[in-house]
């Protein structure tokens, strides 16, 4: 009801600037990255990390972007081989197990009915380290998996999944930190800095959320568009994926990612002065290949927004309409720049006058097939 939204226009909105509270209740009470914070009921973490020596990551919709993120932190802070696979895709397919794998599941909800039979499958393969980050503890995800990282979001209303998202990415890197000190690639000063800019997180959030009303002007000029491109690369394509969805899912526009490598071989040809393309260019060693890679874009006479770290020299210009964000987050710069790309598809759909919380055709919870 209307006190429980209290100044916010919809339960998307109130959601997306829940955000730093719900980081913080989820790091919570945690005072060192130890195994035992993924320890299930019947199972003890420690003893299964030492087990593994991959992960096969297993979700759906928003969920699966989480896990998408999460394979470019395992791989290169834990140094795990990892595999991302939408739910519906693997439980039908012949796949090769591995017995020496941790199967993650990722669900808001825990009752999504293709990752519960994705996750049954791969046990019926004999995979039986099994761990969900999921943010219900009585869900069915958490009932089944040996291990358990419950995040605590707290109830989430809008079909649209934000604050969901942003705390499994908080469960996905804490377990990035715990296998990594468990295969002995953690030095205890790395996991004291990892863990003091963990703790940053809702402030840094904060700051972000107050770039809303400059993202309210990006609205009104998407709102008038019937396509839009969104491109990253690295650890940020995954987060140009889960904007692309955004959009897609409440305003109706027809949005697609790409890695922006990959613009060359295929959606430049799409790119006209009536398609804004959306650009996440953070601080980081492939900088410089994407101001490139805009460039094309510009050539084309595309219309660019570009949400820019702070320290990245990338001027507004005509055509090159830049925000800022306050500053550069190193391998958790995912959580940050998510949060534009979320309040930019909110107020789009605003202006479209669209059922913001319950998209046409959506469900918050995919129970049945
Ligand atoms: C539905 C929701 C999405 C969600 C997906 C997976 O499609 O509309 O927001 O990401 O299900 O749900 P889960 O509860 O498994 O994360």
């Amino acid at each position: 009801g209307a006190a429980e939204l209290g100044p916010y226009r919809h339960y998307m909105q109130k959601e997306i600037f829940e955000q730093p509270r719900a980081i913080a209740d989820t790091l919570d009470g945690i005072e060192a990255v130890v195994p035992e914070l993924f320890d299930g009921p019947h199972a003890a973490a420690w003893r299964v990390f030492k087990e593994i020596d991959r992960v096969l990551i297993l979700a759906c919709g928003t969920s699966y972007y989480s896990g998408c993120t999460a394979k470019y932190w395992l791989e290169d802070i834990a140094a795990i081989p990892t595999q991302v696979e939408v739910a519906s895709e693997y439980r039908y397919r012949t796949s090769v197990p591995d017995p020496r794998t941790l199967v993650v599941t990722i669900s808001q909800s825990g009752e999504t009915a293709d990752t519960l039979a994705a996750l049954r499958h791969a046990q019926s393969l004999g995979m039986q380290h099994t761990l969900t980050i999921c943010n219900v503890a009585t869900s069915a995800m958490v009932r089944e998996c040996k291990l358990a990282y419950v995040t605590r979001a707290g109830v989430e209303i809008g079909v649209a999944s934000t604050k969901a998202f942003t705390t499994q990415l908080a469960g996905l890197f804490l377990l990035t930190l715990a296998l990594a000190q468990t295969k002995g690639r953690l030095t205890p000063e790395q996991e004291a800095a990892q863990l003091k800019t963990m703790r940053h997180l809702p402030v840094a959030l904060q700051a972000v959320l107050a770039l809303e009303p400059q993202i309210m002007g990006w609205a009104d000029e998407f709102a008038k568009k019937e396509n839009a491109l969104f491109l990253g690369r690295g650890l940020h394509y995954p987060i140009a994926l889960e904007g692309a969805l955004k959009l897609k899912e409440i305003s109706y526009i027809h949005a697609e990612a790409y890695p922006a490598g990959e613009l060359k071989h295929g959606p430049l040809a799409l790119v006209t002065s009536s398609m804004p393309v959306v650009a996440v260019a953070p601080h980081d060693a492939l900088l410089e290949k994407l101001k490139s890679n805009l460039q094309e874009v510009r050539a084309r006479g595309g219309v660019l927004y570009v949400l820019a770290d702070a320290d990245t020299q990338i001027e507004s210009s005509e055509g090159m309409h830049v925000i800022r964000m306050p500053e550069h987050y190193g391998q958790l710069s995912p959580l940050l720049h998510v949060v534009p790309l979320q309040l930019l598809a909110y107020h789009t759909a605003c202006a479209r006058g669209t059922d913001v919380d319950k998209p046409r055709n959506l469900a918050k919870s995919v129970t049945v097939e």
